[in-house]
């Protein structure tokens, strides 16, 4: 059913509707990324399902999000239904074989999948500002408050160590503006106020520890399957940002710790990236720019990514122009918009002399699609009308039952489910306080013993402890640079930021 070099999607069709041959997609050319469009129920998901059965069948994991929880099915057996097998006699898939796959369910908030989360430090100050939807200038805070964990040595791992530092920073704000420029208690105050909605909205599930690691979706099973990890999202899409943000830090994490690889026969990891105009949506230029060029670079670590989205035009011109690999299902013409949508996806194919790609876009059926591979030297073929192969797993979703047996059988079971709080910038935060104040303590207590000697203005040379309440500051300070200096080095020594602000090492 599929060779070794390439995935089989469906069969292209002559004008006169017959049979003209099979449609593929190289997997050399796997990591040249690719685009899924076509208007709600023109048959996308299923064209996602075929695309990553093939992938897992030739060895490369894949991940993937499900939003309407349809494509759970692709961990169990297909069926024959009459119009599966009608379709796979129509596109010449003999024999039509039944297959079911190695599934890994996550979910944000650990009911549908396993728990999985990232650290706040992971994230970084970019994505997280896009997370929290910041002004400039909240922005601007929230950098400084990443550079003064960095150099504090304040571990930041879930939301409530990221609202300790925000208090603390407020506390500190004059000295904080001495030294890195504006740091208001009003914008700081915004800030803590929109972490309290993220809290609410489920957010703190996803942020904490053990934090995902890329080796769980980049697994394969023994008889040399790629695991395909299903991130639940039906829940997650009522927070778009949530969802575009994890998404987006999943793909910088790629990024950050994959290793060049060059050109390989077929891709390390495919990454389908579902309701991709999520991403986009006002999106401030530096993180599209961002987005761009993580997309443009990721491809030399062996890393395929799918957009998959009912618009052509959601998807800004310089990353469309990177998709290589096409799946245009049908579209509607009936508003100037989706007129100019129709002609801007036509244009982008190399048109075919058969037929006129605009017209032919209006009229595509179910499960039909215009495709256009890379084919020999990755250049873009003819784009022909397909129709796509049925899946090999069940076609929409798997019952709860289902789902939890495969969740308790996964290879990660048992990983995830426990949030581990190691003492971090909360905790430190505290002790801070806490040293603070009884240095504060000791200090009056020695001012009211009074059996000492005190020369206004020479107390700190005279070095008797007694201070005016103008130096607290710095009492205040020798507590926290103390605490510091003692955990600094466990959090290392160079923090390096990557292109998309999470955080850039080796594991
Ligand atoms: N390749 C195919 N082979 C057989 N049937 C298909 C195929 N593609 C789509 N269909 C049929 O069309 C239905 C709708 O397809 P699908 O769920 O993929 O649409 P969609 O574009 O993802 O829709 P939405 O935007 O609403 O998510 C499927 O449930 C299936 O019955
Ligand atoms: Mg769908």
């Amino acid at each position: 059913m599929v060779d070794e070099t390439s995935i089989f999607i469906g069969a292209s069709r002559k004008p006169d509707d017959s049979y003209q041959r099979a449609e593929e997609l190289l997997l050399r050319y796997g990591n040249r990324h690719g685009l899924v469009t076509g208007a709600t129920g023109t048959g996308k998901t299923v064209s996602l399902q075929i695309l990553a059965e093939g992938f897992s069948n030739a060895g490369v994991p894949v991940f993937c999000a499900d939003i309407k929880g349809d494509l759970s099915g692709i961990s169990m057996m297909g069926e024959a239904k009459d119009f599966l097998v009608k379709r796979a006699e129509q596109v010449k898939l003999d024999p039509y074989q039944f297959q079911e796959f190695p599934v890994i369910f996550w979910d944000l908030f650990g009911e549908q999948g396993h728990p999985i989360r990232a650290t706040i430090s992971e994230m970084g100050p970019l994505l997280l500002s896009r997370l929290m939807n910041l002004t400039e200038a909240q922005e601007g805070v929230m950098n400084i408050a990443f550079r003064i964990a960095d150099e504090e040595g304040l571990l930041l791992l879930d939301l409530k160590d990221l609202q300790a530092l925000l208090a603390n920073i407020a506390e500190r704000a004059d000295e904080l503006s001495a030294r890195y420029g504006n740091v208001t208690k009003p914008s700081v105050g915004a800030i803590q106020r929109t972490l309290l909605v993220l809290e609410q909205q489920g957010a703190a599930n996803f942020f904490g520890e053990p934090a995902l690691r890329i080796a769980d979706i980049m697994r394969t099973t023994r008889d040399g399957r790629g695991a395909i990890s299903v991130l639940a999202a039906d829940k997650l899409m009522m927070n778009p940002r949530l969802y575009a943000t994890f998404l987006l830090w999943l793909m910088s994490e790629l990024f950050e710790e994959l290793p060049e690889v060059g050109d390989l026969d077929q891709p390390k990891l495919v990454f389908f990236f579902d309701e991709a105009h999520l991403l986009f949506e006002d999106a401030p230029k530096v993180l599209i720019d961002r987005v761009e060029q993580v997309v443009r670079l990721i491809r030399s670590k062996g890393v395929g990514v799918y957009f998959v989205t009912q618009n052509p035009l959601d998807i800004p011109e310089k990353v469309l122009a990177q998709l290589g690999n096409r799946v245009q299902h049908a579209l509607r013409a009936y508003t100037p918009r989706e007129q100019q949508a129709v002609r801007t996806a036509a244009e982008t194919f190399r048109p075919n002399p058969d037929f006129d790609c605009a017209t032919a876009i209006t009229q595509l059926a179910t499960g039909e699609a215009l495709v256009s591979m890379l084919e020999d030297k990755g250049v873009p073929a003819i784009v022909q009308r397909t129709l796509i192969r049925p899946p090999s797993s069940r076609l929409g979703p798997i019952t709860p039952d289902e789902r939890r047996k495969i969740i308790a059988e996964s290879p990660v079971a048992g990983q995830y489910d426990q949030v581990v709080d190691r003492e971090s910038a909360f905790e430190m935060l505290q002790k801070k306080a806490k040293e603070a104040q009884d240095a504060e303590a000791q200090a009056q207590q020695q001012n009211s013993g009074g059996s000492r000697w005190t020369i206004p203005g020479f107390d700190d040379v005279l070095g008797t402890g007694n201070r005016r309440s103008s130096n607290r500051q710095t009492v205040a300070e020798a507590a926290i640079k103390s605490v510091v200096r003692s955990v600094g080095s466990s959090v290392g020594r160079a923090i390096v930021r990557g292109i998309l602000g999470s955080l850039a090492r080796g594991r």
